[in-house]
């Protein structure tokens, strides 16, 4: 079946949330930046169109307008502008689009709804949504009516139900009630499920294996793996059907957590991988990283020691391809994908290589990744895992150089921390746990002596993406219990709970 919504990109952070979203309620999509819109619009006749949100203003010069060929009139297909969109619909339409002072809306913001119109179909009247923007339409276009409000217009529709606007994000978790609107708008365009984990696998596979086989039926690829879920799940949809020519490579770092070398070779093993590599390469890894506190000079020269290894494997194994479980938000706050701002360099994403390099999961996020590897029958250790970044505990050495000892001495706290965590029942309440050195020198007292120490960092995240989080609260006693754990170092003085939400922080520390 032909994909039935185009998502046009404007660079919204959240524009693979729309796509993930509908994925989630079964319907495919596919998102496209604005010149490249006329362009399938010629070869594809989609149901619906999204307009997606942007940082720009309909009256900046050089705002990216509509594509030539979409049609606004709802006769060929549905149409729903999201923020940067429904101001981009009323601005061509004829409408009056301002920057008003007392309008702008960022975060959360609670919306009056016309639940009599179909876009909100049981939905609650007053809800609360996420708002991100300084434009509003001040005034509708001919022929449309208002059918939501908060601080200005937050939502508009044609006479016919076929164009319609919002002006916050349902895409966003935090828009309560998000999905349905979204479903509503799917039933709105007549769209039907055509989603599944089976039928994905096995699209993959045949991408991939087109790809490599143009080169020949005996090409190699070499598979970048950490034991996590992306990189596991591609390995067990990759194995079955490369076999012997899939050479998984992992890198031990010297940055990974305790055991974890152990839980990789367990899981590539669960993953059918008939053939792993690990490179012992912390001394290399410490070198080069030691020196540095900048958070970003430390994943740009783990890339490079990252890099260096894995050409020399793909020269070795004589390979053609590299691949790499790279998922759709790494790719975003990288600020690969239309003009989302770059956030932090990933390491695995916008490396160039010697030979051509695969992404099969780029368009997907975690929680469709670990439906895929149950659907794989890979085992619950892998698909519950809780997400690690690349660069490991490297990152969660923070303002201070990375020593062999510092190291050690976060893994330690991790261990500490996810025992504990574990002992009380509360790891499936967490998406991820960071344990974090903090490099700042504080004042404590130990057996009546005065002691200059560091401390530890405790940050706790609740989340479905990762593109937005929340910090968990622990209990007291659990609070008390990681305290007193962790400060028996002789060299921690102080413990800090972080509950800061994704923005204005971000998960990890650097
Ligand atoms: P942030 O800190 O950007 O993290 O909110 C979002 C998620 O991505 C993980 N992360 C990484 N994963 N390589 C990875 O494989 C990286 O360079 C990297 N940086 C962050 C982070 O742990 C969190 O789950």
């Amino acid at each position: 079946m032909d994909v039935q919504i185009l998502i046009v990109d404007y660079g919204s952070q959240y524009t693979l949330v729309i796509g993930r979203t509908l994925r989630e309620l079964g319907v495919r999509s596919v998102i496209l930046p604005p010149k490249k819109v006329d362009g399938w619009l010629k070869k594809n006749t989609p149901k619906a169109i999204i307009l997606s949100g942007s940082n720009w203003s309909v009256h900046n010069e050089g705002a990216p307008g509509l594509p030539k060929s979409v049609d606004i009139t709802g006769k060929k297909y549905s149409i729903l502008g999201i923020c940067y969109g429904m101001q981009l619909l009323a601005y061509k339409l004829g409408g009056r689009v301002e920057r008003p002072l007392t309008h702008r809306e960022y975060g959360p913001a609670l919306v009056k709804l016309n639940t009599k119109h179909p876009l909100f179909n049981g939905v609650k009247e007053k809800t609360e949504v996420w708002a991100s923007h300084g434009d509003t339409v001040t005034s509708l276009p001919k022929g449309f009516f208002s059918i939501g409000v908060s601080a200005g217009i937050a939502a508009m529709s044609d006479k016919n139900n076929r164009v319609l606007g919002i002006q916050f994000h349902p895409e966003v978790v935090d828009t309560k009630e998000g999905k349905k609107i979204l479903q509503n708008f799917i039933t709105l365009s007549n769209c039907k499920k055509d989603w599944n984990p089976a039928n994905l696998i096995q699209q993959i596979q045949k991408e991939v294996l087109d790809t490599i086989n143009k080169t020949g039926k005996k090409s190699r690829v070499v598979l970048g793996v950490s034991g996590g879920v992306d990189s596991t799940t591609l390995a067990g949809i990759l194995a079955p059907i490369l076999k012997e020519r899939l050479i998984c490579v992992a890198i031990d770092t010297g940055g990974l957590r305790k055991d974890e070398l152990k839980e990789l070779k367990e899981n590539t093993k669960s993953a059918r991988v008939k053939k792993l590599v690990i490179i012992p390469a912390t001394v290399e890894f410490i070198k080069n990283i030691g020196t540095t506190i900048d958070g970003e000079k430390k994943r740009a020269k783990f890339r490079a020691v990252y890099k260096r290894i894995f050409e020399e494997q793909i020269k070795k194994y004589n390979a053609k391809f590299i691949a790499q479980g790279t998922l759709a938000t790494d790719i975003i706050e990288s600020g690969k994908i239309g003009k989302s701002a770059m956030i932090k360099t990933h390491h695995n994403v916008g490396l160039s290589w010697k030979v051509e390099d695969l992404h099969p999961l780029r368009n997907l996020f975690k929680y469709e990744v670990r439906e895929l590897a149950r659907v794989l029958k890979l085992p619950k250790a892998v698909y519950e895992r809780n997400p690690f970044p690349g660069p490991g505990l490297y990152l969660r050495v923070v303002g201070t150089p990375v020593s062999k000892e510092n190291i050690e001495l976060v893994r330690e706290a991790d261990k500490t921390v996810n025992d504990i965590l574990k002992k009380h029942n509360l790891i499936k309440n967490i998406s991820q746990l960071i344990v974090a050195l903090l490099g700042i020198n504080s004042v404590g007292v130990k057996g009546d002596e005065r002691v200059y120490g560091y401390s530890l960092a405790i940050r706790a995240v609740q989340t479905s993406d990762f593109m937005t989080v929340k910090g968990y609260y622990f209990p007291e006693e659990v609070v008390n219990e990681i305290t007193n754990a962790l400060t028996k170092h002789k060299n921690i003085v102080r413990v800090f709970f972080d509950f800061t939400p994704k923005p204005p922080a971000t998960t990890e520390f650097e």
